[in-house]
């Protein structure tokens, strides 16, 4: 997950690197009284999770409370790169800024570690800088046991030659950076600019922040920080009810048991699809082993609410869990569903494999359900669930 700026900023605040004052709004008028308060004068910034803000006009200087709410005006609802701003940050305006710096720790995947990117060349052009003038780019692997100690922070200072003057306040930033990074389970921290002021402090003026979903139940309080606006519907209430969902935007909805089972369902159904329409795959949905009809239900649920879906093919294979019971969970949550007034028009093709499979197909036949289909191969229920997904278009 992301986090917006603000959201970054927090955690900053949290662990006590060195940031400005800032609050969130989502109407312009807000930005008044927030700025009265900063002295007078602030900086208003879009919160979108995209980079290259200030390059877009979404940062700005406001030399008094009316600019800042004008500001305010122009920026919410501005598009960057296609995100709307929904909401902008009013935050403290730095005093005058002598430098710019770029600071960063993050997973290094490739060679199994942590990775420090630091450069005393931040600021807006830090991606200009990494393609032209690498050198200008100091990375550090970090042992994940010893982590980020003074030693390991002065070491990474010295490979970006930080100026002397500024050195033991960069060292200290690093070491709370990392502390943020470790204990709020991070795949990335970045400050970008971390400003050396008149004052001679450095201060974190732009953070990105991304945490690591699967570290998320030992984090309850990340609960909050879920841009719900953003979420897909179908994919939160699947998410609600512990199902791998993911949507997408053709119109065949697909339903498996294993993830790599509905990998390969996706490719041949986007295959059959070339022939019928170019219809897609509608979502990625596996209901993984033990598929109770209760989860077939649930996963029926959200793949018959989604109205881009013509069609859905259901492609199981036996396993562990046994085909007559996934029937069975095909026929009971069908019932299910109508029995709770959802009812269902859509046709549904079903391939049933593996383990106990004639006793599923039987089932299946026995039903006679008036809008489920049997195909008893992977390619040939594609074609068919393809075909009728386009008849429906
Ligand atoms: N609170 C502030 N006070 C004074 N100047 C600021 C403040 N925040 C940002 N700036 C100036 O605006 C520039 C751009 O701001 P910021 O880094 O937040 O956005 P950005 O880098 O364009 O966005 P992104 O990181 O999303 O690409 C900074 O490099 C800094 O010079
Ligand atoms: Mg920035």
């Amino acid at each position: 997950m992301d986090l917006f700026e603000y959201q970054a900023r927090d955690l900053f605040a949290k662990h006590d690197v060195p940031v400005l004052a800032g609050e969130v709004i989502d109407t312009p008028e807000a930005a008044r009284e927030i700025t009265e308060r900063l002295g007078g004068k602030s900086v208003v910034k879009a919160q979108v999770k995209v980079g290259g803000r200030g390059k877009a006009g979404g940062v700005k200087l406001a030399a008094s409370a009316d600019e800042a709410v004008a500001r305010a005006t122009d920026i919410l609802g501005m598009d960057i790169k296609g995100h709307t701003v929904h909401k902008v940050m009013i935050a403290e305006t730095a005093p005058e800024i002598l430098e710019e710096y770029y600071v960063s720790f993050l997973l290094d995947r490739a060679n199994r570690t942590f990775l420090s990117i630091a450069s005393v060349e931040g600021g807006m052009e830090i991606e200009e800088v990494a393609a032209t003038r690498p050198e200008a780019v100091a990375k550090t692997a970090i042992d994940p046991i010893d982590g980020v100690d003074e030693a390991k922070a002065r070491e990474i200072v010295e490979a970006a030659q930080f100026p002397a003057e500024v050195a033991d306040k960069v060292v200290n930033v690093l070491v709370k950076l990392w502390d943020t990074f470790i204990k709020s389970d991070a795949l990335l921290v970045e400050v970008n600019p971390l400003a050396k002021v008149a004052s001679g402090e450095v201060i974190a003026l732009d953070g990105k922040v991304s945490l690591d979903d699967n570290a998320e139940f030992r984090h309850p309080e990340y609960e909050e920080l879920h841009d719900k606006a953003a979420a897909n519907p179908l994919e939160a209430a699947a998410k609600e009810k512990n199902l791998n969902y993911v949507k997408l935007d053709g119109e065949v909805g697909i339903i498996g048991n294993g993830a790599g089972l509905v990998m390969s369902t996706l490719d041949v159904v986007a295959y059959a699809g070339e022939k019928h329409g170019n219809v897609k795959p509608a979502n990625f949905l596996d209901i993984g082993g033990g598929a109770s009809a209760q989860v077939m239900a649930n996963g029926l649920e959200i793949i018959l609410g989604d109205p881009d879906v013509k069609s859905v093919f259901v492609n199981v294979f036996g396993g562990i869990t046994a085909c007559d019971e996934v029937a069975n969970g095909i026929v009971q949550a069908l019932k299910l569903l109508e029995d709770r007034g959802e009812k269902v028009e859509k046709p549904l093709v079903v391939r049933l494999d593996g383990n106990n499979a004639e006793l599923g197909r039987q089932i299946l036949t026995d039903a006679n359900h008036p809008l489920v289909q049997r195909v008893d191969t992977m390619d040939g229920a594609a074609d068919k669930a393809a075909e009728l997904a386009h008849a429906a278009k």
